[in-house]
Parts: structure tokens; C-alpha cells; sequence
């Protein structure tokens, strides 16, 4: 009777300490894991945080170029310089995103950002527009793997954030620049002489 009273009080405790063990390992310290995100996905974010602002960068170079005084579009830098600061807030904002969700990489920047091949001119506006068009459609193409990846991967949260925040503001802002290439085109068969800088001073107003 008292050994079985005694094997029983043993075994109770040995009970509670396992269970007191397993609570400070898991209770304690919060990890990653506890927000269960789809480890490729984040994966995936973080890599295109670099195309965003790489994206950034672009505009910042053509922004400058446009600024040049042989190229003297002031209307046009204004417009690329407003874009560079749209692309590091889409950056930021899921850099912001990645942490929320729990990524733990420190090294979650690009070591280095330079401007798309690396170009710091362009032939003219028309030529800086069209470049920043094909940009903003592969941006567009990326967002939407993301978003088909992380559908099969069932990572709703994910899924909502970018089509939400991301998606319709990416589509918008690819239409406008289609639409300032319209414009511009029509200028320039109207004046050839003249298209330029009419345009250049519609986007200035
Ligand atoms: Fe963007």
C-alpha cells in the first residue's frame, strides 16, 4: 500500500515536470514557427522586396536623367522621382509585412541596388516611359506568382495583403503609365516639335 502510494506520487510528479519543460520551451520564447507562415512564401516576398526597390532605384535614375540640363524635362523627373518613393513604400511595406509574419533572416535587404541593366540614360522621354512600363509588367507578373504560389500554399493572410494592398494599386499605376505613353504619342505625331515639351508640361501642372 505505501509503495504503491509512493510510486504514485512519482509518477505525478515526473508528469507535472514534463509537462512544466515542455511550456518554457514552447511558451517562453516565440519563434517563427508559432505564426506558422509557408517558409516559401516568405521566401518569395523577400526576394521580390528586391524588385521593388530595384524598382525604386530605376525611377530614382531616370529621375535624374530627366533632370540633366541637356535633358531638361523637369515635368518628368517629377514624375519618375514620385514613382521611386511609391516603389520603396511597396518595399517597406513588405518588409514590414515579412516581420509581422515572423521572418527571422537579418540579411532580408539586397546587398546592393542598381537600376534595371544598369542604365543611367535614355533616349528620350518616350524611351524612359516605355522602359518603366516593361518594369512595372514584370513587377506585375512576380506579384501575381506570389499570389498563385501562396493560393496552393493556403497562406490566406499572405494572399489577401497582396492582392489588397498591392495588386490594385500595381494595375493602376501600370494603366497610368500606359496612358502618359498615349498621350505623349499623340503629342508627337500632332508636333513633333513641340510634343515633348507640351507634355512635359502637362505632367509639371
Ligand atoms: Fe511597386
Amino acid at each position: 500500500m505505501e509503495l504503491k502510494l509512493i510510486s504514485g506520487t512519482f509518477l505525478l510528479v515526473l508528469v507535472l515536470a514534463t509537462v512544466a519543460a515542455a511550456d518554457s520551451q514552447l511558451g517562453n520564447k516565440a519563434s517563427a514557427k508559432d505564426y506558422a507562415f509557408n517558409a516559401t512564401c516568405m521566401e518569395k516576398v523577400q526576394e521580390h522586396i528586391q524588385r521593388e526597390f530595384g524598382a525604386a532605384v530605376t525611377y530614382l535614375a531616370m529621375g535624374a536623367w530627366a533632370n540633366h540640363y541637356t535633358v531638361q524635362r523637369p515635368g518628368l523627373a517629377k514624375f519618375f522621382f514620385g514613382s521611386a518613393s511609391e516603389e520603396r513604400q511597396h518595399g517597406l511595406a513588405m518588409l514590414n509585412y515579412l516581420r509581422m509574419r515572423g521572418h527571422n533572416s537579418l540579411s532580408i535587404l539586397p546587398a546592393e541596388l542598381k537600376p534595371i541593366n544598369e542604365k543611367y540614360e535614355w533616349e528620350s522621354p518616350m524611351d524612359a516611359l516605355r522602359q518603366a512600363l516593361t518594369m512595372e509588367k514584370d513587377i506585375t507578373r512576380f506579384i501575381k506568382q506570389i499570389i498563385n504560389y501562396c493560393t496552393d500554399a493556403e497562406d490566406d493572410h499572405l494572399v489577401d495583403y497582396f492582392i489588397t494592398d498591392f495588386m490594385d494599386e500595381q494595375l493602376r499605376g501600370q494603366r497610368a503609365l500606359a496612358g502618359h505613353i498615349n498621350s505623349l504619342r499623340g503629342l508627337l505625331n500632332k508636333d513633333p516639335a513641340m510634343g515633348n515639351w507640351i507634355f512635359d508640361n502637362k505632367l509639371n501642372a
